[in-house]
C-alpha cells in the first residue's frame, strides 16, 4: 500500500470573479521510504501540491490519503492535530523565528505536544545534533549563515519525528556547499531515519541525492514516477 495517494486531487483559487486551478486532477502513488524531487516550471503548482500534502491547504475536490486516514475529510482541528503528528516542513526561507534561539526555535513545535521539558529538551538536543549545529543552539538566526539557519529550520522540522519531511526549495537561497550539507542531511533522514521526503527543487544537480522524480506542468504530473537512481 501506498504512504500517500491522492486521487482526482484539485485546488481552485477564486480572485474576485476569476478561478484559478494550479492544481488539477492530479493522481499520485508515493511509497514509503522515498526521496522524491518535485521539478517543474514557477507557476505549475509545486508548493500548491506541497500544501496540500502538509494540510496547510485543503483541495477543492478529490482525495488525499495518508497512511490510511482520509486527509481530505479530517476537520480543521483534526487536520491540525494530524499534520503536527504527521508533516514536518521546510521552507525555502527556512521561517525561524527572530527572536528565539536555535535552540527555542526548534523547541516551538514540541510546545503544542504537552511533553515534559526534560523530555522536550532531549528530544531539541537529539534533532540539533542529526543536523549537527549543537554548538550553535544558543545563537539567535541573524548570527548563523544561511546553510545553518536551514539546518536549525530542519532540526524544526523533524524534532516531532514525523514519518514525512516536505522542503519547498530548501537549498533555493544557499551556495552550492551549503547545498550540499543540506541535501546529505535530508539523505540521512531518509536512509537512517527511515523517513520519507518530497522536495520541491529548481536545480536539477539536487536530484542526484533523490530516487524519485515527479514533473508538474500546469498543475499535472507528466513523467509521473520515474525512477533517476535506486
Ligand atoms: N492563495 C492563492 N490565491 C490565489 N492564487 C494562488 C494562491 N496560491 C497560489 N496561487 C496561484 O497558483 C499557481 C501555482 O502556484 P504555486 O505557488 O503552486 O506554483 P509553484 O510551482 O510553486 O511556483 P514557483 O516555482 O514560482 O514557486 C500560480 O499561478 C499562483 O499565482
Ligand atoms: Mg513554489
Amino acid at each position: 500500500m501506498s504512504l500517500i495517494e491522492c486521487r482526482g486531487l484539485a485546488r481552485t483559487y477564486r480572485r474576485g470573479p476569476e478561478e484559478i486551478t494550479p492544481l488539477d486532477e492530479l493522481d499520485l502513488d508515493l511509497e514509503e521510504g522515498r526521496f522524491v524531487a518535485l521539478m517543474g516550471p514557477s507557476g505549475s503548482g509545486k508548493t500548491t501540491l506541497l500544501n496540500l500534502l502538509a494540510g496547510i491547504d485543503r483541495p477543492t475536490r478529490g482525495s488525499l490519503v495518508v497512511d490510511g486516514v482520509e486527509v481530505h475529510r479530517l476537520s480543521r482541528s483534526g487536520l491540525a492535530r494530524w499534520r503536527s503528528r504527521t508533516i514536518g516542513y521546510v521552507f525555502q526561507l527556512y521561517n525561524l523565528v527572530p527572536v528565539l534561539t536555535a535552540y527555542e526555535n526548534v523547541e516551538l513545535p514540541l510546545l503544542l505536544h504537552g511533553l515534559p521539558r526534560r523530555e522536550r529538551h532531549r528530544r531539541v538536543a537529539a534533532a540539533l545534533e542529526v543536523v549537527g549545529i549543537a554548538d550553535r543552539r544558543d545563537h539567535r538566526p541573524d548570527q548563523l549563515s544561511g546553510g545553518q539557519e536551514q539546518r536549525v529550520a530542519i532540526a524544526r522540522a523533524i524534532v516531532t519525528d514525523p514519518p514525512i519531511v516536505l522542503a519547498d526549495e530548501p537549498t533555493g537561497d544557499l551556495d552550492r556547499e551549503s547545498a550540499t550539507t543540506i541535501m546529505d542531511l535530508l539523505k540521512r533522514l531518509q536512509e537512517e531515519l527511515g523517513r520519507t521526503i518530497v522536495m520541491v527543487t529548481h536545480d536539477p544537480r539536487t536530484t542526484a541525492w533523490c530516487d524519485t522524480l515527479l514533473h508538474l506542468e500546469k498543475g499535472r504530473l507528466v513523467e509521473a514516477d520515474r525512477e533517476v537512481v535506486s
